[in-house]
């Protein structure tokens, strides 16, 4: 399946693996890499540029296909060393950055004079319109069913794909709640030219995660996730446990008056426990409602290759519909 995406990036098929905070390590990258996809290094999971440096070249030694590496720009309590991230990416010679969190017009004229393609996640078409406007290559289009931060809007994708189809000159790429076949076919027929997976990829053999986490998310259901920090204006989709439930009783009893410091030991610093160490309930971790489709825990290939093929099904059956 060839489209803007494939072209734009190298890849043989039109998925890609969104950068995730400690799993995007290059285990993880190169596994959706060798599967015809393009996998993404989380680069803040790295905690310096030249840990970064390394995770690029261990990614390189993996595989001899194209990856990412993703740059969040969140609100955090001290600023990332930004420049150092990128010297890192740019002297790696990685061809292509997934941009998330805020306006990267900062970042954008060193990304772009290394001849890096860019791709920012945005949750609007007014953020999305913005991108190109910079001079963004693509964007990857994140509705309010995707894991992590979903912005404030809250509009879903069978509404915001079409929008941003209807606004957009620039490729883009679906986000949010996909899995499989059905959602690849769905996202083409909005407008998409590929499509950006998170949550399906940490129920993957590859993944570089604690076997609970993957466990956590095939029990779950698409009832199962909680919406937290919205009071915070930090709106994150995580999947309930303990500590979320602790969380949003704060967040009931504090209201407006809800402060970052009064859910911190819910929130900061708890991905290593829970990715490496498997303990599900030591905080919130990002978790997207299309648990509730994830029934395996495939080899990201079989995923993938799975996920061509109903693809390239569901489009002959829709044929087969239009020549009767
Ligand atoms: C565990 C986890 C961690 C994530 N961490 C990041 C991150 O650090 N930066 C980022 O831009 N997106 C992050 N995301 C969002 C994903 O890249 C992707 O946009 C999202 O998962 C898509 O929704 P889905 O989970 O429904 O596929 C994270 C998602 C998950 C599930």
């Amino acid at each position: 399946m060839k489209t803007a995406i494939t072209e734009m990036f190298g890849i043989e098929h039109p998925i890609i693996q969104g950068g995730m905070h400690y799993v995007g390590f290059a285990e993880m990258a190169a596994a959706v890499s060798n599967a015809g996809g393009l996998g993404i290094i989380t680069g803040l999971t790295q905690k310096t540029p030249a840990d970064l440096a390394n995770e690029i070249a261990r990614c390189r030694d993996m595989t001899d296909k194209p990856f990412g590496v993703n740059l969040t720009f969140l609100p955090t309590v001290n600023a990332p060393d930004y420049p150092g991230y990128i010297r890192a990416i740019v002297e790696g010679g990685v061809k292509v950055v997934e941009t998330a969190g805020n306006n990267p017009q900062a970042v954008l004229p060193h990304l772009k004079d290394a001849g890096i393609k860019v791709i920012h996640k945005c949750t609007s078409v007014r953020h999305a319109l913005k991108a190109q406007s910079i001079g963004c290559d693509a964007v990857s289009v994140d509705g309010f069913e995707c894991g992590g931060h979903p912005g404030e809007d809250d509009v879903p994708n069978f509404i915001l794909l079409p929008r941003a189809a209807d606004e957009l000159e620039i490729p883009f790429v679906s986000s949010g709640g996909m899995a499989d076949g059905r959602s690849l076919v769905a996202s083409l027929a909005f407008g998409a030219a590929g499509m950006n997976m998170g949550t399906r990829f940490i129920a993957t053999k590859e993944a570089p995660v604690h076997d609970n986490v993957k466990q956590a998310i095939l029990a779950a259901s698409e009832l199962d996730t909680r919406l937290v920090m919205r009071p915070l204006r930090n709106t994150e989709r995580v999947l309930t446990n303990d500590a979320v439930e602790r969380l949003l009783e704060k967040e009931r009893a504090l209201g407006a008056d809800l402060k970052f410091e009064d859910i911190i030991e819910e929130v900061a610093g708890v991905y290593p426990s829970i990715m490496r160490e498997g303990e599900m309930d030591r905080g919130a971790w990002s978790c997207g409602m299309v648990a509730g489709l994830v029934y395996d825990i495939p080899t990201c290939r079989e995923l993938i290759k799975r996920i061509m093929k109903q693809a390239n099904e569901i489009v002959d059956r829709i044929d087969g519909l239009r020549r009767a």
